[in-house]
């Protein structure tokens, strides 16, 4: 698809990758860099997961900036988005990958062979096969998060005769104040192992004739938007690598996790490149004189604000007091409000001003949890018309299943004066394929 209107050129794409401009016709209408949403709704279809790439590298490149005082790798979470054509863009500038499993491991593959390099493998549950196929690939490091996956590590690494780069993931027992589904770094949690454990497994590890102990990795959680947390967990894991390089471990890696929240709405944060640099300048202060080279996990921060769920309003409907507008996307293409009863700004594709209604925006789905917002205030809908869900390009349709059997949505990607699909809209003999 081709563009309709030039591009606006006093905006910076990663504080707004979508827009309201005049259309044609005079009306204002919601778009993503040049193209109204409303046209791709039109060729593509909805419910629609729509990507600036624009705004995904001017994002990628601010928080790579921010921490150009010190030798870094961003290793994108390729769980926050796993298309291909993301992590296709994503590898060209220059990133590494943060995976959790085989199947994410897959996928880097198929961008490059070459990835593998920068490749660092997270989650408390890896399989012999999947660390396997990481040992194949010859991946940077492996985070390990307990005893027993270093012995398997070791054993997996000896049988292949493959040295497995490894890095313990400590639990720093820090709090993060985040949704409790998504805080990871206290001793409750099922993540990383007790520092006080971490000397022991690196002695162990350093005796293992396939393993080299090349880091500590730690991550405390997602969506954390102050800097503190993060600067309490890494001064923790400085303290571990001073102490255990006396004992003459050679460790060059500290990664840092990901877990950089952005605005949903409702949050005071600053533009992106001041929030970027104030958490560069955390994590760098609290790595003081120490040479390390850094890690960081980012998905979220670099995604989510780059990508809309697009979906057209089906019905509107009132039950008593209660005013419903049902739309054709549903929890299964973004599940985050259902699950973490999270805030995603929701806007009328086309602009314009009209009177305010307090709604429940609903999905199709049987449970009475299938919302994307409840009692909002918004913009009067009719029937037919389109919202864009903001702040869905990280965790939107990663997170997407097919319940109620409904067919996955489809991803554009918009890149200058192209709106290209990514991930066709799924078909019935999809939904079907598996079954005998
Ligand atoms: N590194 C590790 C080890 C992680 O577990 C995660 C996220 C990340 C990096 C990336 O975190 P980010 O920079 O995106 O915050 N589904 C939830 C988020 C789950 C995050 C899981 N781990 C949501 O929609 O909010």
């Amino acid at each position: 698809m081709k563009r309709q209107t030039g591009p606006n050129r006093n905006q910076s794409p990663a504080e707004e990758p979508f827009s309201y401009r005049a259309s044609p016709g005079g009306r204002r209408v919601l778009c993503c860099g040049s193209f109204p949403l409303s046209e791709l709704a039109k060729k593509f279809g909805t419910p629609l997961y729509v990507y600036s790439a624009a705004a995904l590298r001017e994002r990628s490149w601010v928080l790579d900036s921010a921490f150009a005082g010190v030798p870094h790798t961003l290793c994108y979470s390729v769980k926050a988005n796993p298309n291909l054509s993301i992590l296709r863009l994503i590898y060209g500038l220059k990133c590494g990958f943060d995976i959790v499993s085989g199947g994410e491991l897959e996928r880097v593959l198929r961008v490059s062979r070459r990835a593998a390099a920068r490749v660092v493998f997270s989650g408390v549950g890896k399989t012999a096969a999947e660390m396997d196929a990481a040992l194949r690939a010859g991946i940077l490091m492996f985070n390990v998060e307990s005893e027993s996956e270093l012995a398997l590590l070791a054993e997996r690494a000896a049988r292949l005769k493959r040295r497995a780069r490894v890095a313990l993931r400590v639990n720093p027992h820090v709090a993060a104040n985040t949704h409790p589904y998504i805080s990871t770094g206290l001793r409750r949690h099922k993540f990383g192992v007790p520092m006080t454990e971490a000397r022991r497994l690196y002695r162990w590890a350093a005796a293992q004739p396939f393993l080299l102990p090349a880091g500590v990795s730690v991550h405390i959680g997602s969506q954390i938007t102050e800097v503190a947390p993060f600067s309490a967990a890494l001064r923790r894991v400085i303290a571990l690598v001073r102490e255990l390089r006396e004992e003459g471990l050679r460790l060059t890696y500290v990664d840092c996790g990901g877990g950089l929240g952005i605005n949903y709405g409702g949050q005071r944060l600053p533009p992106f490149p001041r929030y970027a640099e104030r958490y560069a300048q955390g994590l760098v202060r609290a790595l003081g004189p120490t040479p390390v080279h850094l890690l960081l996990e980012p998905g979220r921060v670099l995604l989510g604000p780059a990508g809309a769920l697009l979906t057209r309003v089906l019905y509107r409907k009132t039950n008593g007091p209660k005013r419903f507008v049902v739309t054709d996307a549903a929890m299964n293409d973004l599940l985050r409000p259902s699950l973490y009863g999270a805030h995603h700004r929701i806007v009328p594709v086309e602009g314009g001003g009209r009177s305010l209604e307090t709604v429940d925006v609903v999905g199709p789905i049987c449970e009475t949890g299938d919302f994307f917002a409840r009692d909002r205030r918004l913009p009067q809908v009719k029937e037919g018309e389109l919202l864009a869900i903001m702040d869905a390009g990280a965790y939107g349709m990663s997170l997407a299943s097919n319940y109620n059997s409904r067919l996955r949505a489809a991803e554009v990607m918009v890149d200058g004066a192209r709106a290209k699909l990514i991930r066709r809209r799924e078909t019935m003999r999809d939904l079907l394929r598996q079954e005998i």
